[in-house]
Order: structure tokens, then C-alpha cells, then sequence
């Protein structure tokens, strides 16, 4: 039995090994590695609950093979910042009512970062785009969207980079 290769990942800022085969998803192998964080929904790129940056661009981890990422620093929600320390849209999510469920808004959120990297100023359009790849039927958009607006305007403020 073929058991791929060793390769080797850095994420959230740590490197990480793990033997993958050829069709291992970055999603697969981040979960092997207790990322548990990026969540798994469709595997099929249209749900966005398996978000993660790529060298700061958001990607939907469950289409991407896990040995094309060695080169690059992946990093999940949990890498953005934590309760004590949290990135500005982390604490936007929360301070405006955005968070949902567990399983939508890490994607939401890396979705999100992954936008402002980009455009730091977003129109509502950049924001609606960005995010129409991130599922939820269980309730609306319209606290995400103000969450990103705030999030710009407070990261601006403060010159923070994303
Ligand atoms: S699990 Fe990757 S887009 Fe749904
Ligand atoms: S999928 Fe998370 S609240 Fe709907």
C-alpha cells in the first residue's frame, strides 16, 4: 500500500509533518493534524466551512491537495487571534451579533480577513462577493456584513494590517 510522502506544512506560524497521499486534501490533512478548527461541510467547494489563507488569501481548503501547500503559510481561524487576543474581525463578529454556529463562521471569518487583505476598504459589493461563498440557511447575512464594515473601519483607524 502506497502511503504518499512525508511532507511538511506550516501553519499558523508552526511547521508540521505529516505523510499524505497524492489525493490527500488540505483540508483532510489539516484535520489529521488537529485542526479541527477548519471545518468540514460539502468537500466540494460550495459550502466555504473549510476556509482557510494561503499566504493570506482565503481558499477552500477541501479543494486543494495538501502537497502543493509546503511552500506556503497556511493559517486557520485559530491562527487569526483567540479570546485573549483576538484579530479585529474576530472581535467585530462578536461585538455585532455575526457569530453563528461554529461550523459557518470560521470560514466566515477567513473569508473575511481574506478580503480585507486585499481591500481594505471594501464597498458592500467586495464584501457580498467575498462572502457569497460561505454558506448559512439558518439565518440572514445583514450582522456579517456590518461586522466586516466595522472591522475595515477599526483595522483603518488603527493602521492595523490584516
Ligand atoms: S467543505 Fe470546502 S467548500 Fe464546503
Ligand atoms: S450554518 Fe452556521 S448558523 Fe447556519
Amino acid at each position: 500500500m502506497n502511503n504518499g510522502k512525508m511532507i511538511t506544512l506550516t501553519v499558523n506560524g508552526r511547521s508540521e509533518d505529516i505523510q499524505v497521499p497524492a489525493h490527500r486534501t488540505l483540508l483532510e490533512a489539516l484535520r489529521d493534524l488537529g485542526h479541527i478548527e477548519v471545518k468540514r461541510g460539502c468537500e466540494k467547494g460550495d459550502c466555504g466551512a473549510c476556509a482557510v489563507l494561503v499566504d493570506d488569501i482565503a481558499i477552500d481548503s477541501c479543494l486543494t491537495l495538501a502537497w502543493t501547500c509546503e511552500d506556503v503559510k497556511i493559517t486557520t481561524v485559530s491562527g487569526l487571534g483567540n479570546a485573549e487576543n483576538p484579530h479585529p474581525l474576530q472581535s467585530a463578529f462578536v461585538d455585532l451579533g455575526a457569530v453563528q454556529c461554529g461550523f459557518c463562521s470560521p470560514g466566515m471569518i477567513v473569508a473575511a480577513v481574506g478580503l480585507l487583505n486585499e481591500k481594505p476598504d471594501p464597498t458592500e459589493d467586495d464584501i457580498r462577493l467575498a462572502l457569497s461563498g460561505n454558506l448559512c440557511r439558518c439565518t440572514g447575512y445583514t450582522k456579517i456584513f456590518d461586522a466586516v464594515k466595522h472591522a475595515a473601519l477599526v483595522m483603518s483607524a488603527e493602521g492595523a494590517k490584516p
